[in-house]
């Protein structure tokens, strides 16, 4: 039905249930889908020629709106703590205050270094960030069918939409929820607004919006995309939810996390760089 789905680098634990989920939701169509997708590592690219791309964050860290000092600061944080937040075999009670800890540390050293709102669009547009090859096609037919697109990011909301300003694609059916930089009068960086989001508390942040998920109360059927098993629970606010569809990209660390994906995951993507899949199902089910 969907020839990309037959690609070696695709992985279904249940291809009955998979083909069932995607019959049922393009038999009611677009009117009744929402898409809510994760951003750093799920809309963005995690290597390109052999080169990690940056995420949110570290299009700050590695930004020259950071000192050497600081720069050194922000990589340690990042050594110590992104083994933890991609390590499927430490509990998650473990987890939860070290992944606080860490974006914690991280904004207060941002804080710190006195970033002006005016130069966000000039660390963007010279840093590595690369949208997913297939990107444009995702987000413009989502905008022709009508279709709202959750974009939901434990990064930086700020940083997060000039990425997507400047490819063009920040369509009026898109709605973000992140962390958002708090400015003073100056447009001097002196805080982060509202509750913390970070990899593995979507699910508070979820309920905190409730208004979003009661306007498409009207829209059951979720395609939901992510790279982290905490991108799983973006969709707990949505109401009276009929059909989801998850399907999650397997960056990083694949032998062990193979399990663990194929369980949480309906699809899971190994190694793809492209949004060719997930293109391949909206178009088939919109
Ligand atoms: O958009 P998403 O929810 O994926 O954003 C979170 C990602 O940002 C995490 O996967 C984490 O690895 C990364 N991160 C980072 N630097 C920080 C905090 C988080 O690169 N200080
Ligand atoms: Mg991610």
């Amino acid at each position: 039905m969907i020839p990309e789905l037959n690609s070696p680098s695709v992985w279904i634990r249940d291809r009955a249930r998979v083909q069932q989920i995607i019959q049922s939701m393009r038999c009611t169509g677009p009117s009744t889908l929402q898409v809510i997708s994760d951003f750093d590592m799920t809309l963005t690219r995690f290597a390109y020629n052999g080169k990690r791309c940056p995420t949110c964050h570290n299009i700050l860290d590695n930004s020259k709106l950071i000192s050497e000092e600081c720069k050194i600061k922000l990589a340690d944080l990042l050594n110590t703590y992104y083994p933890i937040e991609t390590d499927v075999t430490q509990p998650m009670e473990e987890k939860l205050p070290l992944m606080v800890e860490w974006w914690m540390k991280a904004h207060e050293l941002l804080i710190e270094q006195k970033i002006h709102k005016d130069h966000l669009a000039i660390v963007v547009r010279e840093s590595d960030a690369r949208l997913r090859d297939g990107y444009k096609l995702f987000f413009d037919h989502l905008q022709d069918k009508g279709v709202p697109l959750l974009i939901f990011s434990a990064g930086i909301g700020d940083v997060l939409e000039e990425v997507i300003r400047q490819a063009g694609v920040f369509h009026p059916n898109v709605k973000v929820i992140s962390n958002y930089m708090d400015f003073d009068e100056t447009g001097t960086l002196r805080a982060f607004k509202g509750e913390l989001i970070h990899v593995y508390n979507k699910r508070e942040g979820a309920l905190l919006n409730t208004e979003h998920f009661q306007e498409l109360r009207t829209r059951p059927n979720v395609v939901l995309l992510g790279d982290s098993l905490g991108d799983l629970t973006m969709a707990d606010g949505v109401h009276d939810m009929e059909n989801i569809l998850k399907i999650g990209f397997l960056n990083d660390k694949v032998e062990e996390n193979k399990e663990p994906y194929l369980t949480a995951y309906d699809i899971v993507l190994e190694k793809d760089e492209t949004l060719d899949v997930p293109n391949a199902i909206l178009l088939y089910i919109t």
